[in-house]
């Protein structure tokens, strides 16, 4: 008998309940013994029906990802499929929690469906680089039509129970998942209803049959967004096929799409990439059992870009905020951005129309730092000079309530000298959101010298309560995001001195699948900033500082690498700046040369791994995945490529200390050459991967 799935009968009806924690994910065991399960209740002669849940927090949550790498399992997976959908007698799935991927292809199988509430029902493959494997792209558009089914399946986004009632995914709404489906079992007997065999229904079809554009409109935006991916694009094929084909040689062709997708590079790096994100939540260093602090309510000191946005995030998550500034015009100000921002998100219907005044009504607008007093946490986001960080401390140190978590948003300051003005160094902390930091998932959790467990444990739940990615790092100037990020953008601003245009520069960092380039990036921030602390440090960057001295100060200006359009944040190439490049290399008597594309990356992208290698050296950094999560969550790193510590062990670490060492002596640039774990991983033919088993092993 199985270990992980039960049979029971209550009179006529047979329960077959799931039971393998966390997620009841269909590992080999999981899909055996539901078929084991299911055969020997067809074979009973006292069943007339059967129910198929779940134990624990939720029905299946898809197949389980850690198998997909011991394939072949294919064929004991379509055996259960045609077990359940040929089953003479009436088979009810009862779904709670999530029925997600493999999960609900099976509830699909099912001849009715029921599900609680709140449950999710969603084919979230897409995610994982994958399309659904187990005919969920030819039965979810029987279920629910095409549309629907093609916008579920392209974006992975599940859909709630109600809106699964309305488009005939689910049979009824129960109180419980059991329960529930053993009274609608019943219900079906009694009422001698006819099974229903999703793939012999194609009424649904027949719109998308006779107009295309249902199908290209509904998956246009998705795939729009999808660049770079394979998965959606083969998904919506896999859906076109549903309408196009009949049901056997849809699925032919879903499972051919199927085994392209699972074998290859994009969805390897995927599933590495969901690993390593859940991985990253696990804080290393910490006495077992250590619980949270109470936050019931926050404090944020500046009203500014970031703590605007960070004010945002809490009110989003329904937690209090009070916002703190130092004069009324300054949160007038902050105010007002705040409450543009959610109006801008309630008209394009991203939030209900009531959303923004309620979220508004969490926001508690003070002048004077004395009004940290209630909070249970208080972020700091104003300028970032030491010397202002420290005054804030010292008056932290004053007026927060005992116990307060103390943290500072700074994107390089040192945290344990911010502590060290405080006599509560153990409550201090960094949360180092990223811009803008209501969009952002990322939140560099930074651990300081002093932080008690507790204090950290608390930021982490809460950076995950207001739906932000944590990654714990530990002090360094620029922890682990911009310290790496600096290396790309120290060796880009090299890369012009040679004469290569920023245009061309930043095609390069988004043709390999980066949202933005460096020369974009900084128009978005602004280039007058640090042309500022420049001339107050007496550093020169002759381009940037020629293009400042024009006035061309990035988006806000209008113009600075690019020039920007009637209020657009489209760059456009501008002669202009060429002509200004120009004159500067000359008047430095540098000869333009051209750079090869690949050079470009190279020089780019290595530099950014040797740095990742020195932060896992120096500890900054706990697991090569935190580092990977950094980048896709911080600085939209493609997924397909996993991130930058997954791609360098795919690239090959030999090949990467090669060619830094190669480039620290063309171009006469020391801080190139491999640092020491670097070497050593490619003198031993070893790639990160190998470190992060041993941080788990410990
Ligand atoms: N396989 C294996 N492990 C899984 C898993 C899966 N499908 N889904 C979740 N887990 C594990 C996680 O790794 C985590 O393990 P850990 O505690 O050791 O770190 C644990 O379950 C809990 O997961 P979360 O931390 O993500 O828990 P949440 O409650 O936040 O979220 C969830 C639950 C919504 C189910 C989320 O885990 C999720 O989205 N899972 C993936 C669902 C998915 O992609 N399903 C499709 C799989 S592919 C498929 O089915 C192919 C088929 O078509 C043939
Ligand atoms: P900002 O200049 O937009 O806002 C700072 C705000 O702090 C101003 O509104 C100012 O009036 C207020 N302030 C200054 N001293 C104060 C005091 N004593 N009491 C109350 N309010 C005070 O700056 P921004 O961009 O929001 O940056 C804030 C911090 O966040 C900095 O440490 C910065 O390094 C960090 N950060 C910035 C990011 C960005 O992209 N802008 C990204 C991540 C972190």
């Amino acid at each position: 008998m199985s270990k992980v799935v039960k049979l029971e009968r209550r009179d006529v009806i047979a329960i077959v309940t799931v039971n393998n924690p966390p997620v009841n994910a269909l590992s080999a065991a999981v899909e055996g013994g539901i078929l084991e399960c299911i055969n020997a209740a067809i074979d009973d002669s006292k069943v007339m029906a059967v129910t198929l849940t779940c134990a624990g927090r939720t029905f299946i949550a898809g197949a389980d990802i850690t198998e997909f790498d011991k394939l072949p399992k294919a064929s004991a997976w379509n055996d259960l499929l045609a077990a359940i959908e040929n089953s003479p007698k009436p088979i009810v799935a009862g779904i709670h929690g999530t029925a997600l991927g493999g999960g609900l292809e099976l509830a699909l199988v099912c001849h009715f469906r029921v599900a609680i509430n709140d449950a999710k029902l969603g084919l979230p493959e897409v995610k994982l680089g994958l399309l659904p494997g187990g005919g969920g792209t030819q039965r979810l558009p029987r279920a629910v039509g095409p549309e629907l089914a093609a916008r579920m399946i392209v974006s992975g986004d599940p859909i709630s129970a109600t809106e699964a009632l309305k488009f005939g995914l689910i049979d009824e709404l129960v109180e419980a998942s059991e329960t529930g489906s053993e009274a609608f079992a019943r219900k079906v007997l009694a009422e001698k209803r006819p099974l229903r065999k999703l793939r012999d229904d194609s009424s649904k079809l027949a719109a998308a049959k006779a107009d295309r554009s249902i199908i290209t409109n509904a998956v246009a935006s998705m795939t729009r967004r999808a660049r770079g991916l394979e998965a959606p694009f083969a998904a919506a094929e896999a859906v076109r096929a549903a309408v196009d084909l009949p049901f056997e040689e849809g699925l032919k062709k879903e499972r051919e799409l199927f085994r392209k997708l699972v074998g290859g590079d994009q969805s390897k790096a995927q599933r590495y990439a969901f690993f390593a994100e859940r991985e990253a939540k696990k804080v290393v260093g910490i006495p077992e059992g250590t619980k949270p602090r109470l936050v019931e309510r926050v404090a944020i000191i500046g009203a500014g870009t970031m703590g605007g946005g960070i004010g945002m995030s809490f009110a989003n998550a329904g937690i209090p905020v009070t916002l703190i500034e130092m004069g009324e015009e300054q949160l007038k100000r902050g105010m007002r951005v705040m409450q543009k921002n959610w109006e801008a998100s309630a008209a394009r219907g991203g939030i209900p129309a009531d959303a923004p005044a309620k979220c508004m009504a969490m926001i508690n607008g003070m002048v004077g730092i004395e009004n940290v007093r209630d909070a249970d946490l208080v972020i700091e986001a104003v300028f970032e000079m030491m010397a202002v960080k420290k005054e804030i401390f010292v008056q932290l140190d004053q007026f927060a309530k005992p116990g307060a978590v103390l943290a500072s948003n700074t994107s390089y300051l040192n945290i344990d000298e911010m502590a060290n003005e405080t006599k509560r160094p153990q409550d201090v902390l960094g949360m180092h959101f990223f811009s803008p930091a209501n969009v952002m998932k990322l939140c560099e959790i930074v651990r300081a010298a002093k932080t008690a467990p507790d204090a950290l444990v608390t930021a982490v739940t809460l950076a995950r309560k207001i739906a932000k990615v944590p990654v714990v790092v530990g002090v360094c100037d620029g922890f682990v995001g911009n310290r790496m990020l600096d290396q790309r953008d120290k060796q880009a601003q090299k890369l012009l001195f040679e004469g290569v245009l920023p245009q061309q520069i930043d095609a390069v960092v988004t043709q390999f699948g980066l949202p933005m380039g460096p020369f974009a990036m900084s128009d978005l921030v602004g280039l007058d900033g640090a042309w500022r602390s420049r001339k107050r440090m007496g550093i020169k960057s002759e381009i940037e500082d020629a293009l400042c001295e024009a006035g061309r100060f990035g988006q806000k200006a209008g113009k600075g690498y690019y020039r920007y359009e009637g209020g657009s944040r489209a760059p456009l190439p501008d002669p202009e700046v060429e002509k200004l490049i120009a004159e500067t290399l000359r008047r430095l008597g540098r000869k333009p040369h051209a750079v090869g594309d690949d050079e470009m990356l190279e020089r780019m992208m290595y530099p950014v791994i040797n740095a990742g290698a020195l932060i896992l050296e120096e500890g900054i950094g706990t697991r090569p995945g935190d580092i990977d999560v950094v980048w896709l969550y911080g600085f939209g790193w493609p997924i397909y490529r996993g991130g930058p510590m997954y791609w360098a062990d795919q690239v090959g670490l030999n090949r990467i200390a090669d060619r830094l060492a190669f480039y620290a002596k063309k171009t006469n640039d020391p801080s190139l050459e491999p640092v020491s774990l670097l070497k050593r991983l490619a003198a031993e033919g070893k790639g990160f991967a190998t470190l992060a088993s041993a941080v788990k092993a410990a």
